[in-house]
């Protein structure tokens, strides 16, 4: 099996993927041979990225939508299936950070993040799961969690770091429930990654990272697009409830 038909006639749907981790992602799944859809609160964005990868010869629909709206979420799953007739892959990307130090941390900035990091996770995921059900057994679901899972994180983001832990935690406790009925759920946790998330750190806080990391360089959005692949393919397929560190050694669980 080529790398190129990894996933041929496999349907996969990306949340947040207009820009960054989600897009690489969209993007890489499509080389694997994937249909790729592209949810986005950024609508133009999303469209024109669906559109680059259609020009690469890939198949791409782009689907705008906030999906911390949760009562919309089943009438878009629905919109996401018939896009090309099957639903086989959910990949969970969506998420934000809002750095502010513990003694600032606010009621709506801690709602906010676990909104958008956790709760979608798990809402975005209840939506999908009756066309995932549909095509019987094989398909997969991949969150984005973060290292910071693991680690702790820097500083000033408490918020963040309890989020993408629960993403962890729900990950494992799908993969349990789910499993016998053939659908696999696992986790990646990056480190960082250059993308407009932490773009704005200052060089001295990224160098700092760099030589704390072993392989000595940040991220890339394809680093995290390659592991979520692999997760998302056949070649994965005795692996259920795993969180893979893609963060060039900085961590090692
Ligand atoms: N960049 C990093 O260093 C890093 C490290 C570890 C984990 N992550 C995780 O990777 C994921 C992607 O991060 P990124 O760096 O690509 O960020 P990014 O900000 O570049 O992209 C996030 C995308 O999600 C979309 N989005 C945000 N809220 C949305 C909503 N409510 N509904 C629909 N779309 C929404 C944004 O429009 C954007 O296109 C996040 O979950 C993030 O926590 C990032």
């Amino acid at each position: 099996m080529t790398t190129k038909h990894l996933l041929a006639s496999k349907v996969a749907l990306v949340t947040g993927s207009a820009r960054g981790i989600g897009l690489a992602c969209a993007t890489e799944l499509s080389r694997a041979g994937a249909a790729v859809i592209l949810m986005d609160k950024l609508g133009d964005m999303a469209s024109a990225s669906a559109q680059r990868i259609i020009d690469a010869g890939g198949r791409a629909v782009s689907i705008e939508a906030d999906v911390c709206d949760t009562a919309k979420l089943p009438g878009l799953l629905t919109q996401a299936e018939q896009a090309f007739g099957r639903l086989d892959i959910l990949v969970n990307n969506v998420g934000i950070t809002i750095e502010s130090p513990t003694e600032a941390i606010t009621a709506g900035e801690w709602d906010k993040v676990m909104e958008i990091n956790l709760k979608t996770v798990f809402f975005v995921t209840q939506a999908a799961l009756p066309a995932l059900m549909r095509r019987g057994p094989g398909g997969a679901v991949v969150n984005v969690s973060s290292i910071v899972a693991r680690s702790g994180g820097i500083n000033s983001t408490m918020h963040y770091a309890a989020s993408k832990g629960g993403v962890l935690s729900l990950t494992r406790a799908l993969a349990r429930e789910w499993g016998p009925r053939g659908l696999r759920f696992n986790a990646v946790t990056p480190g960082p990654i250059l993308t407009e998330m932490i773009e704005h750190w200052s060089k001295e806080k990224l160098d700092e990272l760099v030589a704390r990391t072993p392989v000595r360089r940040l991220g890339t959005a394809a680093d995290v697009a390659y592991s979520v692949v692999f997760l998302a393919s056949p070649w994965s397929e005795y692996l259920t409830g795993v969180g893979l560190d893609v963060a060039g050694g900085l961590y090692m669980s």
